[in-house]
Formats: C-alpha cells, sequence, structure tokens
C-alpha cells in the first residue's frame, strides 16, 4: 500500500494523543500514522488497543530528546507532518521535579523542531506542517471577579465567573514550571516559523476530560476515589475555576487546524465551560452514586480540603471564537452529557485503572521494550 503522505504524531500512547492518534488513523487510511512515544509512566499502549493491528499504523518508541533518532525516523519515513503532543503534563509533578520538564517540553520541541528543519528546509517546505499542541496555561491566570457565580453570564458574552478571557493576542505570563516549560516551547516554534520560514501552527486549549485520562488528574483520580470511597483532596478551598472540553472535541479541533489552520497562526480552543472545582466535584459524586447505584449524597462527606497547590492558578478561561469563525470549529457535547459518558467510561474499564494505579503496564513495556 502507498500512502499519501506520513505523518508523525508524538505523545500518541498519552490521554490526548491516543485519542488525535485513533481519529487520524481511522479517518484517513491514506495517511500512516507514525505514533512516536517514550511511554513515560503517562503513554499507556493499551490506549490504543483499538487501532494497533490497522495497516496504516505504527508505533516507535523514542523519545523526542533524542536528536540522532528523530532525525533518522523523520527522513527514513519521508515524513510530512508532526503533530506534537509529547510533554510532561501534570503541573503537581511539575512543582517537584522542574528540570525534566524543562528537558522534554523545551528541549524536545527543540530537537523535533532542528531534526524536521534539516530534512524539510531542503525542499522549501512543500506540503509540511509542524503542529505545536500546547495549552492556556502559558496565559497565566485570569481574576475571579464574580465569585459567586452569574448563571446569566452568556447572554451578557462574559463568563460565569468573570467577564475576560484569554485571547490569541493575551499576553504570555505562564506561573508554574509546567506552563513556563510550555510556554517556552511554543516561543521556539515561532521562532521557527520566523526565522526559517517552517509552515507552524500552535494551539492553547484548555483543560481535556474523557477517557484514558491518566489517574493523576482531577477527574479520573476522584472518579476512582469515589469507587473506593477514598478522600477526594480539594485544593484550598476549591474555588479554582477551568474551563473544561471534552477530549474527542479537542481531537476534531486538531484535525481541523491540522489541515485548515493558516501557517504561523495560533488557535485557542475551548468550551466555552467554566466550572468552580467544588460545583465539579459534586456532580462527579452525584453523578458516580447514581451509576454505582448507591444512595445520593453516599459519598458527600469524600470531600476533604487540603493544603493549596503551590502558585495556584485561579481561573482559566478560553475564548475560542476566532476558531469558530474562521475554520467552523465548535464543541460537539454538552457538558452534562460529557461528564455522564466519562464517569460510565471509568466505572465500565475498571481493568483499565487498575492496571494504571497498580504500575502494570510499566512492567510490560520493560519486557517488551526495556527500561526507560
Ligand atoms: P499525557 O501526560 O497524558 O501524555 C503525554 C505523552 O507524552 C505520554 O504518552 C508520554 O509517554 C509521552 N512523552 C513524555 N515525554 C516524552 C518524551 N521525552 N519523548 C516521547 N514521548 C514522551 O498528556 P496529555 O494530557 O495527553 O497532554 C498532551 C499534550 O496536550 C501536552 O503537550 C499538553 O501540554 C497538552 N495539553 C493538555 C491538556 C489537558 O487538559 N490534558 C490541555 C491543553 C493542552
Ligand atoms: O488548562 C490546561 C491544563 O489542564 C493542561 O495544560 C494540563 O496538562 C492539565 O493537567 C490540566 O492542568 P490543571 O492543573 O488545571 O489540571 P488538574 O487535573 O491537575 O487540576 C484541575 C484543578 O483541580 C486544579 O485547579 C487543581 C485542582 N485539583 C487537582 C488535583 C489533582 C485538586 O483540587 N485536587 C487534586 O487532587
Amino acid at each position: 500500500m502507498t500512502y499519501d503522505r506520513t505523518i508523525i504524531i508524538t505523545g500518541g500512547a498519552g490521554f490526548i494523543g491516543s485519542h488525535v492518534t485513533r481519529l487520524f488513523v481511522n479517518k484517513y487510511p491514506n495517511y500512516r500514522i507514525i505514533n512516536i512515544d517514550k511511554l513515560t509512566y503517562a503513554g499507556n499502549l493499551a490506549n490504543l488497543k483499538d487501532v494497533e493491528d490497522k495497516p496504516n499504523y505504527k508505533f516507535i518508541k523514542a523519545d523526542i530528546c533524542d536528536y540522532e533518532d528523530i532525525r533518522k525516523i523523520i527522513s527514513s519515513n519521508d515524513v510530512s507532518g508532526i503533530i506534537h503532543l509529547a510533554a510532561e503534563s501534570h503541573v503537581d509533578r511539575s512543582i517537584v521535579d522542574p528540570f525534566t520538564f524543562a528537558r522534554t517540553n523545551v528541549m524536545g520541541t527543540l530537537t523535533l523542531l532542528q531534526s524536521a528543519r534539516e530534512y524539510w528546509e531542503p525542499k522549501g517546505y512543500e506540503g509540511c506542517r509542524f503542529y505545536h499542541i500546547s495549552t492556556d496555561e502559558v496565559y497565566g491566570a485570569l481574576e475571579l471577579t464574580k465569585p459567586e457565580g452569574d448563571p446569566s453570564a452568556k447572554e451578557c458574552g462574559g463568563g460565569p465567573f468573570g467577564d475576560d478571557f484569554f485571547t490569541e493576542t493575551t499576553r504570555y505570563q505562564p506561573h508554574s514550571p509546567y506552563s513556563a516549560a510550555k510556554a517556552s516551547s511554543d516561543h521556539f516554534v515561532r521562532a521557527y516559523h520566523d526565522t526559517y520560514g517552517m509552515p507552524t501552527v500552535v494551539t492553547n486549549c484548555s483543560n481535556n476530560y474523557g477517557p484514558y485520562q491518566f489517574p493523576e488528574k482531577l477527574i479520573p483520580l476522584f472518579i476512582n476515589n469515589i469507587r473506593h470511597r477514598k478522600p477526594l483532596p480539594v485544593y484550598g478551598k476549591g474555588e479554582n475555576v477551568r474551563d473544561w472540553l471534552y477530549v474527542e472535541d479537542h481531537a476534531r479541533a486538531i484535525d481541523v487546524i491540522f489541515h485548515q489552520g493558516k501557517d504561523g497562526d495560533t488557535y485557542n480552543i475551548g468550551g466555552f465551560n467554566e466550572w468552580k472545582n467544588i460545583d465539579l466535584i459534586k456532580v462527579l459524586i452525584r453523578t458516580a452514586d447514581r451509576v454505582l447505584g448507591r444512595p445520593e449524597g453516599a459519598d458527600d462527606d469524600l470531600i476533604t480540603f487540603v493544603t493549596d497547590r503551590k502558585g495556584h492558578d485561579m481561573r482559566y478561561a478560553i475564548d475560542s471564537t476566532k476558531l469558530r469563525d474562521e475554520l467552523g470549529w465548535e464543541p460537539s457535547l454538552q457538558f452534562e452529557e460529557g461528564i455522564e459518558k466519562t464517569v460510565r467510561w471509568y466505572l465500565d474499564n475498571q481493568e483499565w485503572l487498575d492496571s494504571v494505579t497498580s504500575g502494570d503496564y510499566l512492567k510490560y513495556y520493560e519486557k517488551m521494550y526495556g527500561a526507560n
């Protein structure tokens, strides 16, 4: 079989990467999709079980910081597109171990950019694209100017917890080592566009939720804890606000932007769906209890307020109007429906949750690929 083009997806064994890989492998049988992943604790090939035998899918275990490996993979496979998701992604880990975040998120991105440039520049970048997936956290934090929430906010054109949003022109002001490293990688991508003429595109997305998210992040961690009746550690007073987007909607946006986004441009992706943590947690408890057949309120006492995250950003809210107006993308799923699907998925896939929380999947990789 000959393919129209070969695309690398980095971090395809992670949460969002697995959804993007699945979408591309199934939707584009004419593309060869190479998933490059180091399989850190966050990478899990079980996330891709349903596509691993497809003829247009190939997995390569590699570190994006390994310049020789990455150069070889790009040239020997005649790669013309890179969708870059591989990263260290958990804010709490970045507070404990910032060096790993600088290495992977900054040096890894730079290694990919330079390797792609060496192969693409002599061909004048014809038909090539480097798509960098970033986060809304690079913009810093918004204030909570309406702490009680304003249910009529949408009609007034503002957010329920404040009238301002992050737009594509908001100044970068990262606070955590994670967001500082992501901000730095975004700058490198733009520098490769402006300096070397590389066709790049950057997107900054809000919090994703859905199946296959590593249970260190709020939603899967709390669903798993509710299932085991373990305490739910709410940072601070639970007043921080996040804007939640169903992961398959993010994957759809990535598809649209990879194919139709303007070279050198930036697009914000978000759900216009802001929730205060404590309110979201109450919805999670109510939904999980209903699905588990427990009486309403049975697990409310699991809520445990703990010491706040250092430098905890108060509010994120993304304005994705540009993406809607220019490329016609909008979130497809209502939050109630998305949360119901998500809670059911984790409770129906307890084997996946158990293997991830016990670390069993890592032992399997060590046997297959050697230790990292
Ligand atoms: P994740 O932690 O679930 O997955 C990251 C993947 O990258 C894993 O498979 C891991 O093995 C791989 N990886 C890590 N270091 C690597 C290296 N050195 N070489 C090769 N592979 C490596 O992350 P996620 O939540 O799916 O996030 C994916 C991307 O999207 C990240 O760039 C993140 O910054 C961005 N993002 C995430 C969210 C979110 O809510 N999760 C929102 C906006 C943007
Ligand atoms: O905004 C996009 C970002 O969203 C991505 O770039 C990151 O990769 C992703 O991890 C996510 O970052 P957050 O820090 O917002 O997600 P997290 O799930 O860690 O936390 C969500 C909120 O819940 C945050 O305000 C912290 C709080 N929290 C989190 C955990 C894990 C708790 O109160 N208790 C917890 O145990």
